[in-house]
């Protein structure tokens, strides 16, 4: 029976609530019943300044629908604060949800190391810094699910996007190790790549993209990720405009030299090494040990 899904008694802590995704992700799970910590620093697209506004508005929104919330305003990379905000107001936390983020969007031949370093804090260590804060309150009630935030930039690669990919694809790399360390204490965490209209994409997609982009049909999944009912752990998972889907890695049945062997029979068997049929599906970090030490 899922109808109706609810997270009564559940207090819940989303990133970047003030507007776009996390907006909707927070007015989700205040309308079903959650306890929402709405974090959000206010500041502009490309991480300049800061407001109590935008965060101040949505609680404002969920309380309208009877629902309860509390604003913060910290940063991200002051995670361990807006844990203490839940914890001070709500007494727990059982959900976090990293959606908060900026971009600098440059070629790499003319990234500064401003552009680099900052985009690194806010978006990984910025995770880290909110999850790793919640992770003994999630461990020690035996207990959690965080959803960490990606993007297909990072996933395939953009022209212009160096510093965002390589600070995305390293919240995919957390998120896959504290799956592991959460398996047993009943901590899931899952990661999606998002596609929606905001204020981030505005400028990216056309008028008429951006209008079947709403950013509320992204936050269903986040939802059920998020619910005790959904046993996901470590997935990843592509979203937007009422379409989603899961991505795994694949491997190719490789080739094996026996023996000494020459850079000449890497060129010589290359087509074997990257031919994809047959292919395989591993999924823990055993899966490559046990891949190399596969005899014939
Ligand atoms: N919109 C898309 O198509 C898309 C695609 C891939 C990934 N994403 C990711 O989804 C997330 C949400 O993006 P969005 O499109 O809703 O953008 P958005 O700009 O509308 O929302 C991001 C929010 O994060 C807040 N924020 C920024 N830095 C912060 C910080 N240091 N501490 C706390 N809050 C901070 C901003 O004030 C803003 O309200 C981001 O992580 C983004 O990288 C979005």
């Amino acid at each position: 029976m899922t109808d109706g899904l609810r997270y009564d008694g559940r207090v819940v802590i989303v990133t970047g609530a003030g507007g776009g995704l996390g907006r909707q992700h927070a007015l989700m799970f205040g309308a079903r019943g959650a306890r929402v910590v709405v974090n959000d620093l206010g500041g502009g697209r490309t991480g300049d300044g800061s407001s109590s506004a935008a965060a101040d508005r949505v609680v404002e929104e969920i309380r309208s629908i009877g629902g309860e919330a509390v604003a913060n305003y910290d940063s991200v990379t002051d995670g361990a604060r807006i844990v203490e905000t839940a914890l001070e107001v709500f007494g727990t936390v059982d959900v976090v949800v990293n959606n908060a983020g900026i971009l600098r969007d440059v070629s790499f031949h003319k990234m500064t190391d401003q552009d680099w370093t900052l985009l690194q804090n806010i978006h990984l260590n910025g995770t880290c810094a909110v999850t790793q804060a919640a992770w003994p309150v999630l461990r020690d009630k035996g207990y959690g699910r965080v959803i960490m935030t990606t993007s297909a930039a990072g996933i395939y690669g953009n022209f212009g996007q160096a510093n965002y990919a390589a600070a995305k694809l390293g919240i995919l790399g957390l998120a896959n190790a504290l799956a592991e360390e959460g398996r047993t204490k009943n901590i899931h965490v899952n990661t999606i790549a998002p596609i929606a209209a905001s204020r981030m994409t505005e400028t990216v997609f056309p008028k008429e993209l951006l209008d079947r982009l709403r950013p509320e049909a992204v936050s269903p999944l986040v939802g059920w990720l998020a619910h005790e009912l959904c046993t996901e752990t470590k997935g990843l998972f592509e979203v937007g405009a009422g379409y989603m889907a899961k991505l795994r890695w694949e491997r190719t049945n490789g080739y094996r030299f026996g023996g000494d062997f020459t850079l000449d029979d890497v060129a010589r068997h290359w087509d074997a090494v990257v031919d994809f049929t047959g292919a395989e599906h591993p999924v823990v970090m055993h899966d490559s040990l046990a891949a190399v030490q596969r005899e014939g």
